[in-house]
């Protein structure tokens, strides 16, 4: 089965996309099929089908599943706002599968149900600008973007990549001997004059043929781009010809922006935040790559790792179908296909416990939620981190990206080594700025950027209890005056001149 195309009322007007074959991987180039399937082709229903290591579905334990969840946009724990959902072993349960089709081999494109949710919410919410795009299962954006990549680069090849990004891309773009490009940032995130100066560095062959970025709540910066930053982005990859990767787990966190931040400010209540959310609706989103995307140059992936929940191991990719096709066939030469439980489950949850109404609330939910405790804690940061750190108050997503100000200590490339020990001893943890840095350096490549280190921490707001935040606060407000009172002369001349040598500090546990 090729990965689902958009019902035709809606597409037949649009244009095709572009083909942006020549944008792949010479082996990606040609037409790909798994290599059995190759020789078998597809069975038709009059054959006898036993060319497969299936299993007969008699022998699969699990008769019934039954899940209790909760009422959509409800905090509430209480029984009382529980619906629960069940699937059977044999029998199809409105919109979705069996079990025994769930848990059953399948194709790289998904388990139907599943797809078919997710392209109706794709159009509802993103209403792509071109015929025949489609929507196929992942394991989360982590796989995702692996996939994606390989689609354009191949060992030795370059990749465009937010000067600050995703350490789990990092890590995908070095296991793939891919070299990322940084790109300066500013507060909305990618500069568009500065990827289009980057671009312009190169030529052939060798210019990089793909820009990955995280567009919303930007990890670990926080920033969240614009309309206007997003279509000048979107410019500048037609001019260059780039795909254009957009990893946007946090694009349904998108949260209203404080109107004060100042000291004596009450936060709004978590009611006021949820009637507000429920009263904006989808509206207030800002537009995706993907819904500018005239071309179809754009590889969107989605999780639901932030809005349902991690371990589900469950997401999407959004594209036009023939480069679907691609990573149907990478899907199938690596995982075969996301689990079809987790696939289940959510499409059951999606499809006919909560429908599209109710999942639209469940996000609206999760808005004014973490829209709530990001004002605590940029009120509670006001409180104790004045002076010692500057940030951009972040409109979507988990994180605060703090750039310390750690006095005469700022000029030392073990400053954060220093200070991460000092965390450690007031009780208190943040991520560094280091493994995030798409450079491998703490200091600006670009030929403008600045010539000492810069020390970040990113603080997500996500986990910890509320009543946490104060104490965090004040122990990394400790943490600091006591790196900053080790230095309280100006160092003597410790930057060389060429190259400073990294913080030494063990990033082996940030993966997120
Ligand atoms: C920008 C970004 N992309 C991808 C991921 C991983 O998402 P998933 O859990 O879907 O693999 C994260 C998670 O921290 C992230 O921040």
């Amino acid at each position: 089965m090729s990965p689902n195309v958009v019902e035709p009322d809606n597409s037949t007007a649009l244009p095709m996309p572009m083909d942006l074959t020549s944008l792949f991987v010479p082996s990606m180039r040609g037409p790909q099929k798994s290599a059995f399937k190759s020789v078998m082709g597809n069975p038709t229903l009059a054959m006898i089908n036993m060319a497969g290591g299936v299993p007969h579905p008699s022998t699969f334990p699990i008769l019934q599943l039954r899940a209790t969840v909760k009422s959509p946009g409800s905090t509430s724990t209480s029984s009382d706002r529980h619906s629960t959902l069940e699937l059977e072993k044999s029998r199809r349960c409105q919109s979705t599968e069996s079990l025994d089709e769930l848990l059953q081999y399948g194709d790289g494109c998904g388990v139907d149900s599943y797809c078919a949710f997710l392209r109706r919410y794709t159009q509802r919410v993103h209403r792509p600008l071109y015929a025949e795009w489609g929507v196929i299962a992942s394991c989360g954006n982590t796989d995702a973007i692996g996939k994606a990549v390989s689609l354009f680069c191949e060992p030795g090849d370059t990749i465009l990549v937010e000067r600050w990004t995703f350490p789990g891309a990092l890590s995908s773009l070095a296991a793939a001997r891919v070299k990322p490009v940084p790109v300066a940032m500013d507060g909305e995130g990618m500069l568009p004059e500065e990827l289009d100066r980057t671009c312009r560095k190169w030529s052939g062959a060798a210019a990089p043929r793909a820009v990955y970025l995280v567009p919303t709540g930007q990890n670990p910066t926080g920033t969240t781009m614009s309309l206007a930053r997003r279509k000048a982005i979107y410019a500048v990859a037609q001019k260059h010809n780039l795909a254009i990767i957009e990893d946007d787990p946090y694009y349904f966190l998108q949260l209203p922006l404080l109107v004060g931040t100042s000291n004596d400010a009450t936060p709004d209540s978590l009611s006021d935040l949820q009637q507000q959310q429920q009263q904006q609706q989808k509206g207030a989103l800002v537009p995706s790559l993907l819904s500018l995307d005239v071309d179809g140059r754009v590889i969107r992936l989605d999780s639901f790792s932030k809005v349902l929940a991690p371990n589900l191991r469950s997401g999407w990719i959004t594209a036009p179908t023939y480069i679907l096709d691609k990573l149907q066939i990478l899907n199938e030469s690596t995982i075969l296909q996301p689990s079809g439980l987790s696939q289940g489950l959510i499409s059951k949850l999606l499809n006919d416990t909560w429908g599209l109404d109710g999942w639209e609330a469940h996000l609206c939910e999760l808005r004014a939620v973490y829209t709530y405790r990001r004002n605590l804690f940029i009120r509670a940061v006001d409180r104790h981190l004045s002076g010692l750190v500057e940030y951009t108050v972040p409109a979507a997503g988990m994180f605060l990206w703090m750039k310390l100000n750690l006095g005469h200590a700022t000029a030392d490339p073990a400053a954060m080594s220093q200070l991460l020990g000092s965390m450690k001893k007031f009780g208190v943890m943040m991520a560094p700025g280091m493994p995030f840095s798409s450079t491998g350096s703490v200091v600006d490549t670009a030929e403008s950027g600045p010539a000492q280190p810069e020390h970040y921490l990113r603080a997500a707001f996500a986990l910890v209890d509320i009543d946490m935040f104060e104490p965090a606060l004040k122990r990394l407000a400790q943490a600091m005056a006591a790196v900053r009172a080790e230095h309280s002369q100006p160092l003597p001349d410790l930057v060389p001149a060429t190259g400073i040598p990294s913080t030494v500090v063990d990033h082996s546990a940030i993966t997120n």
